[in-house]
């Protein structure tokens, strides 16, 4: 499993958010207590993927690194990639060619927040069974703001459109996608679709096309946000806060993730909360130092 490598696509133009977005990046804005590109991150770590790219816009890089550094202080690898325009989720894989090479690669969109066990479950089957794709169907309201996958009576995938104004099912494809190393070439063959863009759908589509693409079904204890409008933004912090307050442990930290996983130990850990000592964030990865996981 430690082939697996990662790309956090953390780039676009934010329009939609403006003029939230004006000076800084989507994915650097708060979702409450984080930087939103935290909780994807930590959705890595918790799979186990510690070599990730992380793709943002060129102009905004200096301070995903200031945030992220090289990823060494969580046990981890990160390199930055740069895109120039937002010319489509699957320019990803182009961008970061050379490090993705010849490796399984997971990619994530850096607005998507995911909350719950079960996906880690799922997650770690697709990574189990790396040959082809796997993508995932989450059921929502609004089907027709995401790419779209049909099932047939026996559950199979048979079709997949992207931002269909009548989706044939409730089942949106949320951005965790699983692939084998033919992504690449499968990337590179790809037109711009009407919106201009290399479309990520696109690629499952030939997947599908091809009988390798795997379709698993989110089931409904598992939460999936994303973080891409105003409402959907402040929504994402509430749940993230009621989540916090009632439980009394963090979602989306990747320090606590890196120390869960065991690559950082206890002496780490502290490092890294030491400079936050006086808040609420610090407190709390300083209170794990000792403990076998935050449960404890
Ligand atoms: C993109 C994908 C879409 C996917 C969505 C998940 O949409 O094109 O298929 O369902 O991310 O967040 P976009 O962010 O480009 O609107």
């Amino acid at each position: 499993m430690s082939s697996w490598k990662g790309i956090i696509l953390a780039g676009g133009s934010g329009t939609r958010l403006a003029p939230l977005t004006t000076a800084i990046s989507k994915q650097l804005l708060p979702v409450y207590d984080k930087p939103m590109i935290y909780y994807p991150l930590s959705t890595l770590l918790q799979i186990g993927i510690r070599e990730v790219a992380i793709i943002t816009t060129p102009d905004q890089q200096p301070l995903f690194k200031k945030l992220l550094s090289d990823g060494s202080q969580l046990g981890c690898h990160f390199e930055f990639f740069s895109q120039e325009k937002p010319a489509g989720l699957a320019e990803a894989f182009l961008i970061t060619e050379e490090f993705i090479k010849g490796s399984p690669t997971c990619l994530i969109l850096g607005d998507n927040i995911f909350y719950g066990n079960g996906l880690v479950d799922l997650a770690k089957e697709a990574m189990s069974s790396p040959a082809g794709a796997t993508v995932f169907g989450y059921r929502v309201n609004d089907p027709e703001r995401y790419g779209v996958v049909e099932f047939d009576k026996e559950n199979r995938a048979v079709s997949i459109e992207e931002k269909p104004e009548l989706p044939k099912s409730s089942y949106a494809i949320p951005g965790l996608y699983f692939y084998d190393e033919k992504v690449i070439q499968i990337a590179k063959s790809l037109t711009p679709s009407k919106r201009g863009e290399l479309e990520i759908t696109d690629v499952n589509k030939i997947y599908l096309a091809e009988g390798n693409l795997k379709v698993k079904v989110i089931e409904r204890g598992v939460a999936w946000l994303d973080a891409g409008t105003f409402k959907s933004l402040l929504q994402a912090g509430s749940f993230i806060h009621a989540v916090q307050e009632r439980q009394g442990l963090m979602v989306g930290s990747p320090e606590e993730t890196a120390w869960t996983n065991k690559f950082i130990n206890d002496e780490q850990l502290k490092k890294l909360a030491e400079p936050h000592n006086k808040n609420a964030y610090g407190r709390y990865l300083l209170n794990l130092v000792g403990k076998k996981d935050a449960t404890h």
